[in-house]
């Protein structure tokens, strides 16, 4: 049984894997399409640092992976992919060689003929989805001059006071948010403005940052500032994680004093286990898969299905309804939320691939 569930760990999940040198950069650049069977793969591109760029290489099988749970459990015709610029450490990029990496992902995306389509991600945003664009039509969240949808951080954060609604709900039996206290973690696109929400909502919030400089931010929706291992173990009702991910670990879960964590950090488990220990310190964790949905919700219905940004808006909203289903199971099934959500996408790839024409909008 056990080496079963060893051999299927190691099976080679994903569709296609472009791993390349950039021909004008000569960064590392991986492309990971995980799957297709809903539809073209979508996931958007980071630029980050690695130690070594086979990190980029796992991070981008990870990312991918959990983008087409992502996406089935958002209801969309679409897979999961993920692009990776893997950095060596302490390397900055001016903006000429910026340029030529994006211009390289763009050649990398381009040889997939249509079968992944990328976004904003980490170190990257509306602009540099232009000048992928430039090599090839699959860029999701150009800005609004250039044709796309624009920044999508908005509407992830949307996305994640939808969640925090639901979460609300069921942990605390009543959706208000304002006698609620939140820690955020990390203020950065999409953590600037869940703080903006949650303080127009009237909770009280502990906030965080690596960088200094959102100091001011915080003072002034009149958050308290806090360090960010302090903001992690805080004494709140939520955890947002809202920065890189990982944070949840073995190490790190004995040290919470959070009732419930909800938030849009991208893969906030260290492994799935994790969500196991969560769930027996008493913590209702909302799965980041179905919480951070609310970007490419956005923009594949404005950019693919040319909706109205109200009518993609109110798609977002749904992020609610489907947390509070996942939290729902999840309670009647004394199991995690971690394992319903997978279930629940599981189960939507089986009948997409069943009934492939029922499924396309
Ligand atoms: N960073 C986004 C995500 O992880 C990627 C994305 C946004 C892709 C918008 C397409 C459109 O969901």
């Amino acid at each position: 049984m056990l080496s079963a569930a060893v051999d299927a760990a190691r099976e080679l999940t994903h569709e296609r894997v472009v791993v390349q040198r950039g021909a004008r950069s000569g960064l590392p650049i991986v492309v990971a399409v995980h799957s297709t069977a809903l539809g073209q793969a979508i996931g958007g591109c980071r630029l980050a640092h690695y130690p070594d760029w086979r990190d980029g290489l796992t991070d981008a099988l990870r990312l991918s992976g959990a983008m087409s749970d992502k996406c089935a459990l958002a209801g969309l015709p679409n897979g999961g992919g993920k692009t990776v610029v893997a950095l060596p450490p302490g390397r900055v990029l001016d903006a000429v060689m910026r340029q030529s990496v994006l211009h390289d992902v763009g050649d990398a995306i381009a040889s997939l003929d249509g079968a992944y389509a990328t976004g904003p991600d980490v170190g990257t945003g509306p602009d540099d989805m232009a000048t992928i664009a430039e090599r090839t039509p699959y860029a999701f969240c150009r800005p609004v001059r250039a044709g796309g949808s624009g920044d999508s951080s908005e509407h992830t954060a949307v996305g994640v006071l939808a969640a925090l609604t639901a979460l609300c709900a069921e942990r605390f039996g009543s959706a208000d948010l304002s006698p609620r206290s939140f820690a955020v973690l990390g203020l950065g696109r999409v953590g600037g403005h869940v703080l903006r929400l949650l303080a127009d909502a009237g909770a009280t919030l502990v906030v965080s940052d690596v960088d200094e400089g959102k100091r001011a931010l915080a003072d002034r929706h009149g958050a308290t500032w806090t360090d960010p291992r302090d903001c992690l173990t805080a004494e709140v009702d939520v955890l947002v994680p809202a920065a890189l991910g990982g944070v949840l670990t073995p190490r790190s879960v004995p040290t919470l004093r959070c009732a419930a964590i909800a938030g849009p950090a991208n893969n906030q488990l260290d492994a799935p286990a994790t969500a196991d220990l969560l769930h027996e310190r008493g913590i209702l964790w909302a799965p980041d898969i179905v919480v951070s949905a609310g970007g490419i919700i956005h923009a594949t219905a404005v950019e693919l299905h040319h909706e109205t940004s109200e009518r993609a808006t109110v798609r977002v909203g749904g992020i609610g309804d489907t947390l509070a289903g996942i939290l729902h199971t999840a309670r009647a099934a004394n199991s995690t939320p971690a394992t319903a959500a997978r279930y629940r996408a599981e189960q939507r790839m089986r009948e997409a691939r069943r009934h492939p024409a029922a499924h396309r909008r």
